[in-house]
């Protein structure tokens, strides 16, 4: 088997790490819009509400709601066969809650896939990443309320109904499953998934199950929904996934290695086997968590099943075991591996685990895949004659893509297609910089918004075309 003629390669971005206009076209307060630029070991601050001096780096994005005609071309010029967007919520409905949607946020979704439809670009359209209208959280308490799985829903059918016959794949949520009780987790992880700080949280475990458990519901609902509007709609979710290594084979080690990755996989399993996992709920229930899953429930979990998963992939990890020296990993918890080099950011990168967990995941359910993202954050030098020799990128995404290859060759993997994570510079989502490069294209803004947008090719948009070109044939 090789990559499928009509693999979809192409790139990833979410609007609020890159479309800025926060407060154009009436559009609401999103949660990101509240979170301040960090840096590496320096967390994002999240405020409750805008404060002057603060520099929020979604304000302003890459500006691509001005520019995205010439961001598309761009991506058009390197071949691209896909590109996956984000539609904010805020820009539909500025509150969450409203009867009716915001007419220009919709024209401004429609433009951006009719502008892709241009070159040919297939839209792969997320409705949920990370961008909820801040009202929702303040009013509802965000996920914890049943009520927001209805507004959401609501917005979903919206979209699905704008964006008939155009868009054929949708994603319901990116990278929903962070959220576990039995972890502690940072400010930002919750935050970002919810518009909720951890340490700010009442019952944690209880609250943590319970919006995990709503989002999964919510995910199948609005498959159902999707499915309804147009049945030839392909709908799936986006899971951040890592391989979790044992630190050695001692068989202690290798359980714990396997219940911590475990944990990432619970609503695949509902949104794939069409039932809220039974040992879930047990396992809940030992700790004092109550769920319950109504008859209404699971008829949505059955009737809601997805099409393809969605896989965003940067790192693997070491499970913690007893004894072990600090050493945490900057992404998912865990620990860093010996035999890996990590990024400046501290992601370890292994070409390999892509590999595995490809085979891992398709193994498991036996739905088609879709690397939904896959980079190298980097800081990134423009030399005096203005280009960027990223060589380290094009070596980062080379492993890669020769171990999806395998994956898709010899392991016979369904997979098909590799979005790369991003293939223009945006915000970090976890440290709000613009210094954390991942594009091929250069956006020129430092990490306090300075700078003149500029857009530059980088080395890598021409390894990236020739990638395209040869379907993964030579590169
Ligand atoms: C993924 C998110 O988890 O990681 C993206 O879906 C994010 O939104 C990406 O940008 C890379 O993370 P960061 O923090 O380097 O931007």
């Amino acid at each position: 088997m090789r990559l499928k003629d009509d693999f979809l390669w192409g790139g990833s971005i979410a609007a609020h790490q890159c479309e800025g206009a926060y407060d154009e076209g009436h559009k609401g307060l999103g949660i990101m819009d509240l979170v301040t630029v960090g840096a590496y070991g320096k967390p994002r601050e999240i405020h409750k509400q805008l404060s002057g001096s603060a520099h929020y780096p979604s304000h302003q994005g890459i500006d691509f709601y001005h520019r995205y005609k010439e961001d598309i071309a761009l991506f058009a010029e390197m071949g691209f066969k896909a590109l996956r967007i984000s539609i904010d919520w805020s820009r539909i409905y500025p509150n969450g809650d409203e009867e009716i949607p915001n007419q220009e946020g919709i024209r401004f979704y429609q433009n951006v896939v009719d502008e892709l439809i241009k070159y040919g670009i297939e839209p792969i359209v997320t409705l949920y990443h990370f961008e909820m209208p801040v009202h929702l959280v303040k009013t509802y308490g965000s996920w914890v309320n049943r009520t927001v799985i209805d507004n959401y829903l609501t917005f979903c059918k919206t979209m699905f109904e704008a964006l008939k016959g155009k868009v054929r794949y949708w994603v319901t949520f990116n990278e929903m499953n962070h959220l576990d009780p039995q972890t502690e987790a940072s400010d930002i992880f919750t935050y970002i998934i919810a518009g909720l700080k951890y340490s700010e949280l009442e019952n944690k475990k209880q609250t943590l199950a319970t919006i995990g458990y709503n989002m999964t519901l919510a995910s199948c609902l609005a498959v159902k929904l999707g499915h309804t509007v147009d049945p030839l709609n392909q709908i799936g979710c986006v899971f951040g996934i890592e391989p979790v290594y044992p630190v050695d084979c001692n068989p202690i080690n290798v359980m714990n290695a396997f219940k911590q990755m475990d944990r990432d996989f619970y609503q695949i399993d509902a949104m794939c086997n069409g039932l809220f996992p039974a040992y879930k709920i047990r396992e809940y229930q030992s700790q004092g968590i109550e769920i319950a899953v109504s008859e209404e429930d699971s008829k949505a979990f059955r009737n809601g099943t997805i099409d393809f998963i969605g896989m965003n992939y940067y790192a693997s990890s070491v499970a913690e075991y007893e004894g072990a020296e600090e050493g945490k990993s900057a992404l998912f918890g865990g620990l860093q591996n010996p035999y890996l080099e990590a990024s400046k950011w501290g992601w370890t990168i292994d070409p390999v685990g892509l590999r595995y967990l490809l085979n891992y995941t398709y193994r498991k359910y036996g739905i088609p895949i879709i690397i939904t993202e896959n980079g190298l954050g980097a800081v990134d030098q423009l030399t005096e004659d203005r280009k960027i020799h990223d060589e380290y990128r094009i070596d980062y995404l080379k492993k890669h893509i020769t171990q999806l290859k395998k994956a898709v060759e010899i392991d016979q993997v369904d997979c098909f297609g590799y979005l790369t994570w991003a293939p223009i510079d945006l915000v970090s989502a976890t440290t709000g910089q613009m210094s954390k490069r991942y594009g091929f294209v250069y956006v020129d803004l430092d990490d306090h918004g300075e700078g003149t947008t500029e857009r530059i090719k980088k080395d890598s948009f021409d390894w990236f075309k020739g990638v395209i070109e040869t379907n993964g044939e030579d590169f």
